[in-house]
């Protein structure tokens, strides 16, 4: 008999998500890397995965959240804050939520960038919950996130590059009184090394010295992205059900309770494992992976837009978003859709 604990949440009142229209297959990255259909199929659980073809990250930032904004039936102008969630941003200035911000004509809202790599939806949506329960200037917050991983993707590693995808992805947020929510977030610091990209030069007029300070991170090949793909496996392996756990905790609910979790999708062997030490079959997991690979931040909400529209979440049910990667960061957030 479960507890659960009511409580000031959120309302999902919109959601919207754009993929870029080119579409890469397995098959095309044999083409560049020692790779096959069937190693990545069996390994990752990936089949297709998105590519911008120029459309900038903003821009697939900004459809997702007009898609957002249609569905929940608001204009623009009601947006009183917008959070964009992103390690892939077009600029470091200007933020890629005044880039949306100005796409979509929601001038005056407070716009702010977060960068909680593929956990920023997650951090993205219980920062938006506290805006919401402690401001009373915010009644309408659009959530965001947006990737384009192929900024920084290596295409010469095979280990890393057959991963990724991009796309975007918006929630339109209100306050909800007496209703199921939980969070659980955190991160450790100590795995910084395990997923890396840098895009900015170290260099300066000023410097005079050409090693880098050892401060035990990988050296980077320009700005490409770096994995160490067998330890974020073990940590994710780890701290996906273990989040998810906690969050059930704090809500006073039981795993099997839940009408459907939807974790990042970075590799189905993970979802798997995890669902295995839940103790939750694989039917309650959300799994779009094959379709657009990895999308970092985005993955969450583009499976959850995929499995709404496909009558797989409906309105009412107990959901768990629950999310890893780089920092390395962790979080899972219960809400009733
Ligand atoms: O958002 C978070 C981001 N990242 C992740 O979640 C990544 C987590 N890690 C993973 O998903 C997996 O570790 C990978 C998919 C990256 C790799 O899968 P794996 O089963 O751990 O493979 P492995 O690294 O143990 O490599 C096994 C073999 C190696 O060959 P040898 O040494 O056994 O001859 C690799 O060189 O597979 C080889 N390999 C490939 N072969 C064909 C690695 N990548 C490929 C490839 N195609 N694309």
């Amino acid at each position: 008999m479960s507890d659960i604990k009511m409580t000031t949440g959120i309302n999902v009142k919109g959601i919207g998500k754009c993929l870029p229209e080119m579409i890469a297959a397995n098959e095309d990255f044999a083409k560049i890397v020692d790779t096959s259909d069937e190693w990545i199929t069996q390994r990752t659980g990936i089949k297709t995965r998105h590519i911008s073809n120029g459309e900038p990250n903003y821009y697939l930032g900004a459809r997702a959240a007009e898609m957002a904004i249609a569905d929940a039936d608001i204009q623009p102008s009601d947006i009183d804050l917008i959070i964009v969630a992103t390690c892939t941003p077009d600029f470091y200035t200007p933020s890629e939520s005044c880039l949306i911000q100005r796409e979509i004509g929601a001038s005056g809202s407070m716009a702010i960038d977060i960068n909680c790599a593929c956990t920023g939806f997650d951090y993205g949506l219980d920062m938006a919950k506290r805006y919401l329960q402690s401001d009373d200037d915010v009644h309408t917050v659009l959530l965001v996130a947006a990737e384009e991983l192929s900024k920084f993707v290596d295409y010469t590693d095979r280990s890393s590059c057959i991963l990724f995808g991009d796309g975007a992805a918006a929630f339109v947020l209100e306050k909800r009184e007496n209703t199921l929510y939980s969070s659980y977030l955190g991160a450790d610091g100590t795995g910084a090394s395990f997923l890396a990209a840098r895009a900015l030069r170290s260099e300066n007029v000023f410097r005079n010295n050409k090693e880098e300070f050892d401060m035990n991170m990988p050296q980077l090949k320009e700005h490409f992205f770096t994995q160490e793909g067998k330890e974020v496996y073990k940590f994710a392996t780890k701290a996906l059900p273990n989040a998810v756990l906690k969050a059930c905790e704090k809500a006073g609910i039981s795993p099997d309770e839940l009408d459907a979790i939807v974790p990042h999708q970075a590799n189905v062997r993970i979802i798997e494992t995890a669902a295995k030490n839940l103790g939750v079959s694989m039917d309650k997991m959300v799994v779009y992976i094959d379709r657009y690979g990895n999308t970092s931040s985005a993955s969450i909400p583009i499976a959850f837009c995929d499995a709404v529209a496909e009558g797989r979440i409906k309105r009412g049910d107990k959901i768990c978003l629950v999310g890893f990667g780089g920092g390395l960061t962790y979080a899972a957030v219960i809400f009733e859709y």
